[in-house]
């Protein structure tokens, strides 16, 4: 299968223009899975609930599920995004997957980082993995990564490739994606995004250096730190199916739990 990586450029709080900017660069590329960064419709830089709030959106409704909709039945592929959820009056920082065959599925992030614990719950659904055309997707957002127990759930429930979109600020997650998915045999493809935003005294700037990541931990693709850009690797899902090390060893069959707090 071919997975797109979408590196973006947002500008706070400006929808539309966001979302066609993400929706040019996706149409440079032919894919069957593109993963965008984490809120990349809406910025990321929140100064308070009601700002969060206007910006959000149901899962099944608004401005971003439309288009991204849109785009993956056009295009017969899926889509991976990060968006803000607006859910009864729950905020959440949530990624959909969207599908061309009527696939729809949200994950809301579970480890939420720094200032959106401010703004967002922390995410109430678990780690899942999805059957799609292409094989099992589960999906994790930006700092989940920080926590191994985010790919091992994942990779435990099945899945061939961590969707992780991301709008990274410490500079770690780049080069600790070889071990997450070393230590998984799980592909791994984390879309980031470039720019800063400075807002309110708050200013963050994003690292880029979106990448996929094999599951023999080689990075396939590393983007720049500074540049809107797509990239595209075709992966071999099954690979991920093996689990074993060696005629001895096996990723799963080795654990030790009793051990493990
Ligand atoms: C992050 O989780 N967006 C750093």
């Amino acid at each position: 299968m071919k997975v797109a990586v979408v590196q973006t450029d947002p500008q706070f709080g400006e929808k539309r223009k966001n979302i066609d900017q993400a929706l040019h660069v996706m149409r440079s590329v032919s894919a069957d899975v593109y993963v965008l960064p984490e809120l990349f419709a809406s910025g990321y830089n929140f100064l308070s609930i009601e700002e969060t709030r206007s910006l959000a959106e149901p899962f099944r409704h608004g401005e971003t599920y439309n288009n991204i909709k849109q785009f993956a039945v056009d295009r017969r592929c899926y889509v991976v995004y990060g968006f803000a959820e607006i859910d009864d009056d729950a905020l959440y920082n949530s990624a959909g997957m969207i599908g061309f065959d009527g696939k729809e599925e949200v994950y809301r992030k579970i480890h939420l980082f720094d200032r959106e614990k401010l703004f967002f719950q922390p995410g109430n659904l678990g780690f899942n993995v999805y059957d799609t055309p292409y094989g099992k997707i589960g999906i994790m957002i930006c700092f989940d990564w920080y926590f191994p127990e985010s790919a091992r759930t994942l990779a435990a429930k099945g899945a061939q490739l961590i969707a992780h979109p991301s709008n990274l600020v410490l500079p770690n997650c780049p080069n600790s994606m070889p071990t997450r998915c070393l230590e998984n045999r799980v592909f791994a493809a984390t879309a980031n995004r470039i720019g800063t935003e400075d807002r309110g005294g708050i200013r963050l700037s994003y690292i880029g250096q979106s990448q996929i990541t094999s599951v023999k931990g080689e990075i396939l693709h590393r983007a720049s730190s500074d540049r809107l850009e797509v990239f595209v690797d075709e992966i071999d899902l099954t690979r991920a199916d093996n689990k074993n090390v060696n005629e001895r060893n096996n990723l799963f069959k080795d654990r030790r739990p009793e051990y493990y707090v």
